[in-house]
């Protein structure tokens, strides 16, 4: 249980201070999904170097850039210990790929969205299972659907509590963290890529868009896949 004075004292403390705290209070019962994204590779690093009892885990949608696999690989090497990849459920794709096409996420927003269902919410649902907290790297900079996000919360859905170390820091803080602690990124950050998702999904960005903008490019929509929208 988390109360209103654990909630309060954890909106005060540092993103380590607080992710020792939650690791040490819910022992093992932490979990981070990890994008391999900056915020995530600032997480990632907190957790590792403080060895803190946290799952770590990523989605792999099976349209990921080369480059996931090569830090993925290089964090493995680093912190000498392995994060768990999940994948979807094979016979969700097949069905899916067979009957609508291979990139069918392109054709309309109900496809892309039933694309990424399979790809990301069910292995996400799957690998919180028996989980008491989920941390991500969510900044409430980000889009205006993050902006009101706490730094945790109850997840009814999920059952569990959500808790987002970061969502106070400016992009900034980020690039700070990961320069002071030498942390490796995705070398698809030096080419204009910010916030990366899918291959097929994400493009790189002008200096002046939005860092979502890169995100279903394509679609005019709401550009969220599911794992922060209920
Ligand atoms: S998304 O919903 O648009 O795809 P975004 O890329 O901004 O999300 O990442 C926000 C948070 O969602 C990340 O910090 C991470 O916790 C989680 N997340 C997103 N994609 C993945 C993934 N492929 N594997 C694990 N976690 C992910
Ligand atoms: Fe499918 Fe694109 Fe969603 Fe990835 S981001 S799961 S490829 S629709």
């Amino acid at each position: 249980m988390i109360s209103k004075e654990d909630a309060d004292t954890l909106k005060q403390l540092s993103a380590e201070e607080g992710l020792k705290l939650i690791s040490s209070k819910f022992s093992d019962g932490v979990v981070f999904s990890t994008s391999l994204g900056q915020e995530d590779q600032v997480i990632t690093d907190i957790i590792f170097r403080n060895q803190l009892s946290v799952k770590v885990f990523t989605l792999d949608t099976g349209r990921l850039f080369y480059e996931h696999y090569e830090l993925l690989s290089q964090n493995n090497s680093r912190y000498k210990t392995k994060t768990e990849v999940y994948f979807p459920d094979s016979s969700d794709v097949e069905k899916y790929v067979n009957e609508k096409g291979i990139n069918a996420f392109y054709h309309s927003v109900e496809n892309r969205k039933e694309c990424c269902f399979i790809r990301k919410v069910k292995p996400l649902n799957r690998a919180l299972k028996g989980a008491k907290v989920w941390v991500t790297g969510l900044r409430s900079e980000q889009s205006e659907n993050r902006e009101n996000m706490p730094v945790i919360e109850w997840d009814e859905a999920r059952n569990l509590y959500k808790y987002n170390p970061l969502i106070h820091w400016s992009y900034q803080d980020v690039l700070e963290y990961l320069e002071q602690h030498k942390v490796q990124e995705l070398s698809l950050h030096k080419k204009g890529f910010i916030s990366v998702g899918c291959q097929p999904c994400t493009r790189a960005i002008a200096e002046d868009e939005n860092p979502r903008a890169g995100r279903w490019w394509w679609e005019s929509s709401q550009k969220e896949c599911g794992l922060h929208t209920h």
